[in-house]
């Protein structure tokens, strides 16, 4: 009995460290739609994250069809204001073929430690919802860029861009690759102290 439990625990070691490993940042998606309730479960499950002070600082927006639509207008503008009308008709094209958005933002402090600590548990809360989808089977990719400093696209969420920041815009749906990624050995970033 007690040989069975020790296997099992390392069947579910092995996983867990195989499903950590295995997400990966997906750039193309299957059209296929996301049932929002699994959102709705991996953004339950992301706010379990470390949390110093328990200030729970985090926010998520989830984009229905409209605001989907009107994320993909001001990608559009906010390319052709940094760049040129033709870079923003390839990413707004682009964008429309992501079947799903999430934006998730941080409260602002002016308190520089909180703030600091306060963004580190909303990353944490971001790999807590991707390591969810991933095991759900739906890929993502954590962006940000020009877009998640401007105040229109603050507006478009209905946020106020002086008492929150945008951590992440999380693009999501069914993998219709998944890319390779590698990592340094262990050997190479570990120092082991006496
Ligand atoms: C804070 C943060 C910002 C990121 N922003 C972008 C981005 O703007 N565009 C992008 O293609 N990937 C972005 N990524 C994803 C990384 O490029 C990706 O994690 C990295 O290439 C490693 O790949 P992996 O996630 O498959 O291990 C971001 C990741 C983090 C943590």
């Amino acid at each position: 009995m007690k040989m069975t439990a020790a296997k099992d625990l390392r069947q579910d070691l092995r996983r867990l460290a195989e499903r950590i490993r295995g997400r990966r940042t997906i750039k193309l998606f299957l059209q296929t739609p996301i049932d929002r309730q699994v959102i709705l479960d991996a953004i339950e499950v992301a706010r379990w994250a470390p949390n110093h002070h328990v200030t729970e600082p985090w926010h998520f927006y989830l984009l229905g069809e409209n605001a989907m639509k009107a994320n993909v207008e001001l990608i559009r503008q906010i390319t052709a204001d940094v760049k040129d009308v033709k870079r923003a008709d390839f990413k707004a094209k682009a964008a429309t073929e992501i079947p799903g958005w999430l934006v998730v933002t941080c409260r602002r402090s002016e308190d520089e430690v909180l703030q600091r600590e306060d963004y580190a548990s909303c990353c944490c809360a971001m790999q807590n919802l991707m390591l969810y989808l991933s095991e759900a089977g739906v890929g993502s990719k954590w962006a940000t860029g020009a877009i998640v400093e401007d105040k229109r696209f603050f507006d478009m969420l209905g946020a106020d861009q002086e008492q929150e920041l945008v951590v992440g815009v999380l693009r999501y749906g069914y993998p219709k690759t998944i890319p390779i990624q590698s990592r340094k050995d262990v050997g190479d970033i570990v120092t082991e102290l006496e």
